[in-house]
């Protein structure tokens, strides 16, 4: 049985890259919601019907597990996917709170009530819509007190990237990290909460400073996702091969991924 990874478009691959290197034997199937990416300038109930839309398809496809790796779809429609959508049998997991229990030094899937931690001052860079959400600061305050949380909304810094220009990508990333400077100067670690900004983390390091710890969540949902797996072998069944779905045109969706993969990869209609 393979696991979903559903995203707006294609910064999820930075997670489908780390969660196939930690898992070489689980087939994965990719949905790129490419037609409507990105989700970061829509509004909280438009993400929720696109992602569950999504996330349907990927069920229908045999996954009984599906991780979304778009930050702005687990940030507006996690909670509420969680708590009235999900029909029994099927799991949908977020890229939250694998990254919060990194940074409060907790161990995976530990729901003890929340503790001091040694980070206190935390830049959070995002999109708009997963800023205003204020989930990660709600995630963040079940498990950790004291903990001061700074948003920055990186407008512009998405498209850029699938467009594939760096070069205003970085100068992008450079102004919204000086703003947040601007807000909280000396942060002790910094979140890079959106699918899109790990291809940006040497940028994002360098405009901080080395003394921030920045944290980007393709790893940490592999390992997560490893741990689960081993408490939760039932999601895993035999009998079902991966693939790549797009509801944009597949045809440039496949060459872009190819690009950002820097390996062959054919997406399928939707
Ligand atoms: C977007 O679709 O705007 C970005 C994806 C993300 O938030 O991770």
């Amino acid at each position: 049985m393979a696991v979903g990874i559903f995203d707006s478009g294609l910064g999820g691959l930075t997670v489908l890259e780390a969660v196939q290197k930690r898992l070489p034997e689980v087939p994965f199937q990719y949905y790129a919601d490419s037609a409507h990416a990105p989700y970061g300038v829509r509004a909280a109930d438009d993400i929720y019907g696109l992602t569950t839309t999504g996330v349907s398809r990927l069920f229908d496809a045999g996954c009984d597990l599906v991780i979304l790796a778009c930050n702005t779809a687990s940030a507006a429609a996690l909670r509420r996917m969680q708590e009235s959508w999900v029909p029994k049998g099927k799991r949908v997991l977020g890229v939250f709170v694998p990254l919060i229990e990194a940074l409060t030094e907790r161990e995976w899937g530990d729901n003890s009530p929340p503790r001091e931690v040694a980070v206190k001052h935390v830049a959070l860079f995002a999109t708009p819509a997963t800023v205003s959400s204020r989930a990660f600061q709600r995630e963040l305050a079940f498990r950790a007190i004291g903990v001061d949380v700074e948003a920055q909304a990186c407008g512009g810094v998405v498209d850029a990237i699938e467009e594939g220009d760096t070069i205003l990508a970085e100068a992008l990333v450079r102004s919204h990290v000086d703003a947040l400077k601007r807000k909280m100067p000396t942060p002790d670690a910094a979140v890079l909460g959106c699918t899109h900004y790990p291809l940006m983390a040497e940028i994002f390091q360098d405009a901080l400073g080395p003394e921030v710890r920045v944290f980007s969540q393709a790893e940490l949902v592999a390992d997560s996702l490893a741990d689960y797996l081993e408490r939760h072998p039932q999601m895993l069944g035999p009998g079902q091969e991966g693939g790549f779905l797009t509801t944009g045109d597949p045809k440039k969706v496949s060459n872009r991924a190819t690009q950002f993969m820097r390996r062959k990869v054919s997406f399928e209609a939707a």
